[in-house]
């Protein structure tokens, strides 16, 4: 079941980091009343533990062992998704400084990808749902038709980050994600790319609607009546 399993559908929204996706999958995901899933939390829980407990990130087999001794506990709380490790909300942390510096490091850990690819598809049994990342389209629901790959120039997304008052070394935290073995970020098969550079967040949920108007999400088996 994956992407079209059940009476379920998933879509697919994955991109580079600040590119907007997060923005937009949330907007989607009130607009078109689904779940929506933010694959990133679950790697920075993780790595929220694995900074907690003094592990360096780089070490691949202490973060794997790491693994055998912690509860991620992937949940929904009304239409979002929630993640607790050992039962405990890590929260605001989840966007430290800290978390921010080894994220990239953890989550190339193939054993990290695995436990939590299998939680993510795992969500689908929930309902429809939107779920942004960076492997959602090419590993997690490689069967969705509806993928989008949402993009922003280096100096863009460096700025919305400094916007937010992050610091959050995006550019470098992509070569990492794109560069590493396991599900690198990449545009996958199908995808439709919407470069949000120069438009507003509007622009871009009204495009990535009717892209998906286009692949048909408002005849699938099951939909709710076209808006
Ligand atoms: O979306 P985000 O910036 O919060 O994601 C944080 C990191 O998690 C990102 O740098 C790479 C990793 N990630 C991933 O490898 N695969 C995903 N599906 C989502 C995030």
């Amino acid at each position: 079941m994956e992407g079209k399993g059940g009476t379920h559908s998933a879509i697919a929204i994955d991109g580079p980091a600040a590119s907007g996706k997060s923005t937009v999958a949330r907007m989607l995901a009130e607009r078109l009343g689904l779940i929506m899933v933010n694959s990133g939390a679950m790697y920075r829980a993780v790595t929220w533990e694995v900074v907690r407990r003094g592990i360096d990130p780089s070490d691949r087999g202490a973060v794997a062992a790491m693994l055998d001794d912690v509860e991620i506990a992937c949940g929904i709380d009304g239409m979002h998704s929630t993640v607790t490790v050992d039962g405990r909300d890590p929260g605001a942390e989840l966007r430290s400084d800290d978390v921010n510096r080894a994220v990239s490091q953890v989550a190339a850990v193939p054993e990290v990808r695995e436990v939590l690819v299998a939680k993510q598809r795992a969500m689908l049994a929930e309902g429809d749902l939107i779920m942004e990342g960076r492997d959602i389209a090419s590993v997690v629901f490689p069967e969705t038709p509806y993928k989008l790959y949402i993009d922003a120039s280096e100096e863009v997304r460096r700025r919305r980050r400094a916007a937010e008052g992050q610091s959050d070394e995006v550019g470098h935290r992509d070569r990492l994600d794109s560069a590493r073995k396991t599900s690198p970020l990449k545009v996958a098969d199908g995808a439709v790319v919407i470069d949000t550079s120069d438009m507003d967040i509007a622009e871009v949920v009204e495009a990535a609607v009717a892209e998906l108007r286009q692949r048909g999400w408002f005849e699938r088996e099951g939909a709710e009546p076209a808006i």
